[in-house]
């Protein structure tokens, strides 16, 4: 069984394929944190060591023994006023502003299958016997505050899920200054943390750096998960690779804010966590009122990077993500937003639909500017009627003409903002969220509205299906392109629970729209990537990955991004050049192979390709359909680092090993340059593979051993692909 507890030790063990979890209860109640590591049998109680630290105290139940001490001792959910200096899980204050908490264990359960959160996205199990759950409840007596310790076990995805529930029991309100949903202590050991920080346009840039003495933080506080930093996080050995060394991570299944800390401790002891950021400032917890923090996926690898990707990629890819597309590839689309911005009509829509169908495009999306009065982005959102003067036909009418020319329709939407200029702003100004007597921060000339609102949520799921009901439609890009600056409802009782809400709210009405319409495609999207999170995958099998569509900054985003997300997810496009981000030409080739590394589609006008680009359009279509089983279900291979390598190159290689595509790209070339071997990973040891372009057989284990070289005559941006077939 995954799950076991040892009464004697009051040891429990947590066990996936290939790792162990293990805590315990310790002589006075508390929860320790054991082991999380290389599967192992037996117990690892022997990892505590005890000394007298000088200025970490001891529990008051240890009477002399000074060497009992939790600021010293590894934790599992430790609490701000329990001796513990270390940052916490868990801050809590009572009623007269005292915040001491001493969580004590008082009862567990283990039960078949995989836990489910009250209005949170979670991942899940197929059936009981995928996975299990361990509940454990903490109790303070005297705040009556009850803690629920939510570890859910997928022993085939080499995952472990944990979350946490709070609940007043008392008969005072208690406030919560932070809620971490989890953390690891490492007792002993050097490390790494990797974070995926970035920018609009440059999301989840890899970032390695070496743990000191003190915290690193990462997180947002902007009310999403954020362009900035990602909620995922690893910690690694000094010397972990690709394919070698020991790695954790932990992916947060939140789409809001998030605070991610990493601290080494006065024994060089290592503490890393993460949780939302919306209870940070003083969440409130009235008497018989509970809050349940997002579900963390924890993943270990002991051989390196590339194995933590593929168990948290294999997690999210079909025990997070749900619906149609799960298992079905994702239609081909062409998006309307490069090819002309506001700027079209039914009849131009149609043109480009035309043009696509002609190429194999499969889906045409209609992307921004269709509704309200919106000619830019100053007006109109909020008011989801569409605008038939500006398309010259009813939408049901342009999906029918788009559906003759043998495409899916699709539409995109940013239903949780809500412009000044607008019906529905004018009708509710109190639906937005702005603090009164301060002028609200504006962005991109919008305003958020209150999805804390129960009304405000039913106005928009029914505006939504209004129109999903008034045509065949069969995708919705969900938008979102500004952060939260203005946290106040004009319905809440304590403005301290509005962002945690607001968050459920828009998880709600997907909730809705996935059950009601479940064969829509929802892409997620935020100005790009900037919600690119395991949250939003279990609404949106695909997330727009960024704005940015230039092939080469494309080989960094979609590099970071890769740690933590399977490329079935990764929403990207070939467009026209020069790249209206960067400015940069690059071969029409390259940025099929770029695009091919993710959902795959087409973000330009046909009509302004050449004849050569038309075939090659044709031909990327039919081999990214050949290769979708391999980028759906393969395992990825990062092969290089763009950072350091001119040549990037990965692999995708199918599960048994049968057959594979290799992807590279120059990114810069130098006269006269050294040739570049790519070293190939991931394929059958001992085995031969013919290479289907040029009928080749190679041994394998050269092609891993010293590699394959990059054709020289690779030209700066030029790309080189590769089938591989085992014999
Ligand atoms: C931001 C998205 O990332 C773009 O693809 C596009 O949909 C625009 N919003 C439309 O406003």
């Amino acid at each position: 069984m995954p799950i076991s507890y040892s009464p004697e030790k009051k040891i429990f063990s947590l066990h996936t394929d290939r790792s162990t979890y293990q805590l315990a209860v310790d002589g006075f109640g508390a929860l320790l944190h054991l082991y999380y590591g290389a599967r192992c049998e037996g117990e690892a109680e022997y990892l505590l060591t005890f000394a007298d630290r000088g200025f970490s105290g001891n529990p008051y139940a240890a009477g002399d023994d000074r060497t009992w001490s939790y600021d010293a001792l590894p934790q599992e959910f430790p609490a701000w006023g329990s001796g513990d200096f270390r940052a916490p899980c868990l801050g809590v204050r009572a009623a007269d502003g005292t915040a001491g908490c001493a969580l004590r264990y008082r009862e567990h359960e283990i039960l078949p299958g995989k836990y489910a959160l009250p209005g949170l996205p979670a991942a899940y199990a197929e059936d009981g016997d995928e996975a299990e759950t361990l509940k454990i409840e903490l109790s303070d007596e005297r705040l009556g505050l009850s803690v629920t310790l939510l570890y859910g076990v997928l022993p085939h995805c080499d995952v472990i899920t944990r979350s946490v529930i709070v609940q007043n029991r008392g008969e005072e309100t208690l406030t919560l200054g932070r809620l971490q949903s989890a953390c690891l202590d490492f007792v002993g050991g050097d490390y790494d943390l990797v974070t995926f920080p970035g920018r609009y346009a440059l999301e989840r840039q890899f970032d390695r750096r070496e743990l000191g003495r003190g915290t690193h933080a990462i997180g947002s506080r902007r009310g999403y998960s954020s362009h900035q930093y990602n909620p995922f996080v690893i910690l690694c050995d000094r010397d972990a690779t690709e394919s070698a060394g020991r790695v954790w991570g932990m992916e947060l299944v939140w789409s809001g804010g998030f605070l991610a800390e990493a601290e080494r401790d006065q024994l060089s002891q290592t503490r890393l966590s993460i949780g939302m950021d919306e209870v940070q400032t003083a969440y409130p917890l009235a008497p018989g009122e509970s809050i349940c923090a997002p579900e963390v996926i924890l993943s270990y690898s002991a051989a390196g990077f590339e194995r933590l990707s593929h168990n948290l990629h294999r997690c999210l890819r079909s025990r997070v993500r749900r619906g149609r597309y799960r298992e079905e590839r994702t239609p081909i689309l062409l998006n309307s937003w490069e090819a002309s911005y506001f700027d079209f009509t039914g009849e131009s829509l149609l043109t480009l639909a035309e043009g696509a169908a002609k190429l194999g495009v499969e889906m045409l999306v209609m992307d921004d500017g269709w509704f309200g009065a919106r000619r830019d982005d100053k007006s109109s959102l909020g008011d989801w009627t569409v605008n038939e003067e500006k398309l010259g036909m009813p939408l049901g009418e342009l999906a029918r003409r788009v559906n003759a020319l043998g495409l899916k329709f699709g539409i995109w939407m940013e239903p949780e903002m809500i412009s000044e200029d607008s019906e529905l702003c004018r009708a509710h100004p109190d639906w937005v969220l702005a603090v009164p007597g301060q002028a609200p921060v504006r962005s991109r000339s919008q305003l958020v509205l209150d999805f804390s609102r129960e009304e405000v949520r039913e106005h928009i799921f029914r505006a939504i299906c209004a129109v999903l009901d008034s045509a065949n439609i069969e995708y919705l890009k969900w938008d979102l392109n500004r952060s939260i600056a203005d946290v106040y409802s004009h319905a809440a009782p304590d403005q301290g629970r509005v962002l945690y809400q607001n968050m459920l709210g828009v998880y709600e009405v997907l909730e809705k729209l996935c059950a009601r319409y479940p064969d829509l495609l929802i892409e997620g999207c935020s100005g790009g990537g900037g919600r690119f999170d395991a949250g939003m995958l279990h609404y949106c099998p695909q997330i727009w990955c960024s704005d940015n569509t230039d092939a080469i900054d494309r080989l960094f985003i979609q590099h970071g991004t890769s740690f933590g997300y399977p490329a079935v997810s990764v929403g990207s496009h070939v467009s026209i050049c020069p790249n209206h981000q960067t400015g940069r030409t690059t071969p029409f080739e390259t940025r099929g192979a770029v695009a091919a590394a993710g959902t795959f589609g087409y973000e330009l006008d046909p009509a302004q390709l050449t004849g050569e680009e038309c075939a090659a359009v044709k031909e990327q279509i039919a081999a990214y359909k050949a290769d979708a089983a391999l980028v759906r279900d393969g395992f990825y291979y990062r092969l290089s680092d763009p950072a350091k390598d001119v040549c990037c190159a990965w692999v995708f290689v199918a599960e048994d090993g049968s057959e594979a595509r290799l992807s590279a790209v120059l990114r810069e070339k130098h006269a006269n340059e050294p040739a570049h071997y790519i070293r190939l990973r991931g394929l059958t040891p001992g085995a031969r593979y013919r290479a289907r372009e040029t009928g080749r057989v190679y041994s394998v284990d050269a092609l891993m051993d010293a590699g394959l070289p990059l054709p020289l005559d690779c030209r700066e941006y030029g790309s080189f692909t590769l089938h591989l077939e085992r014999e």
